[in-house]
């Protein structure tokens, strides 16, 4: 007699938000756009999963009507800056970013009033308010890049003193005055923790985003963005890595490379609001066309400019 199993809840409700979702997708037509934090059930269902830069390229390029933004609140705003014309939905709208909330447009003017001869370079990570009083915006695969062209000795790269660290390192000929914010996903990643690691995986190479503290960079064979480690990840001989960011990039690394080894930190790092979105709040927004993420057109057309300037520089 053939045995009966009991349908398994989890994966049939899964397996019809995903149906539900797709042809949703295709009736509104929309592109879904996941950043690579996100859970691997969202991952699953992106049109284009990436990183900050990534990401913007690609909204800046689909003719989709709706854009889906997996993602945390400023990847949305930052959709929306370059598609004025399109919806733009972030499922859950309370995904924000904690260290784009480290600096205040006002705080970036003050300052600008103060010392108007140095340029403020803005990482992504920041509201679209602080890009609209930025001269110039970069991610984290083209900080550097980004430095090394604007004009002027002195530069305000805000608000991660992390990944000001690292590029001032990088461009010595520049003056970097770092803003006091921090990712505290990576803040949270000890040396000692990538260290223990390395003493459980004695040949597996490191490789560190450049929002991770010195500790961490120093023990670092790579450096890069998170679509930046998938890349360095497949260009190594290495078999395996210890990879120093948030979790969720572990299942991109995975499934480009099923035949390597990837491991987090002997603590694991999560960030809570990259995990905000589900399945259920995909369908929902797709449903409802909400929550959508709008910049007012005054801050947009100011904004616009430090973020064009960002899509036209090179990668590292
Ligand atoms: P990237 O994916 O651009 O490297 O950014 C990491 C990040 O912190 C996004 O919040
Ligand atoms: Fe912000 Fe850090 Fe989370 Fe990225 S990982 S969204 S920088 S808190």
């Amino acid at each position: 007699m053939k045995a009966e199993y009991a349908p398994n809840e989890h994966l049939l409700t899964e397996v019809v938000l995903i149906e539900r979702i797709l042809d949703l997708k295709e009736k509104r037509n929309a592109v879904i756009l996941v950043h690579n934090y996100q859970r691997p059930e969202i991952q699953d269902i992106g049109d284009f999963v990436g990183d900050s830069l990534g990401l913007a390229r690609w909204a800046a390029g689909t003719d989709a009507e709706v854009i889906v933004f997996c993602g945390v609140h400023f990847m949305a705003e930052t959709a929306s800056i370059l598609c004025p014309d399109r919806v733009v939905l972030l499922p859950d709208i309370n995904a924000g970013c904690p260290m784009a909330d480290m600096v205040a447009a006002r705080e970036v003017k003050r300052f600008r009033e103060e010392r108007p001869e140095v340029t403020v370079v803005s990482y992504v990570n920041t509201t679209a308010a602080v890009k609209a009083v930025s001269d110039y915006c970069c991610t984290s695969s083209n900080a550097v890049e980004v430095v090394i062209r604007v004009p002027g000795e002195e530069v305000l790269f805000l608000p991660d003193r992390n990944l000001a660290a690292y590029v001032a390192e990088r461009v010595p000929e520049k003056r970097i005055i770092p803003w006091n914010g921090f990712c505290p996903v990576h803040q949270g990643i000890r040396g000692e923790h990538v260290r223990r690691a390395k003493e459980l995986h004695p040949e597996a190479e490191v490789i560190a985003h450049p929002e991770c503290t010195r500790e961490v960079l120093e023990q670092a064979d790579h450096i890069r963005s998170t679509s930046g480690m998938v890349k360095a990840a497949c260009d190594s001989r290495s078999r395996e890595f210890i990879v120093a960011t948030e979790s969720g990039i572990l299942h991109p690394l995975r499934k480009a490379l099923p035949d390597k080894r990837f491991y987090p930190p002997i603590v694991e790092p999560i960030c809570p609001n990259m995990k905000l979105t589900t399945l259920s709040k995909v369908l929902r927004s797709l449903e409802t066309l909400r929550p959508q993420v709008r910049v007012p057109e005054g801050i947009r057309l100011k904004a616009l400019r430090s973020v064009e300037r960002m899509l036209l520089s090179e990668v590292s």
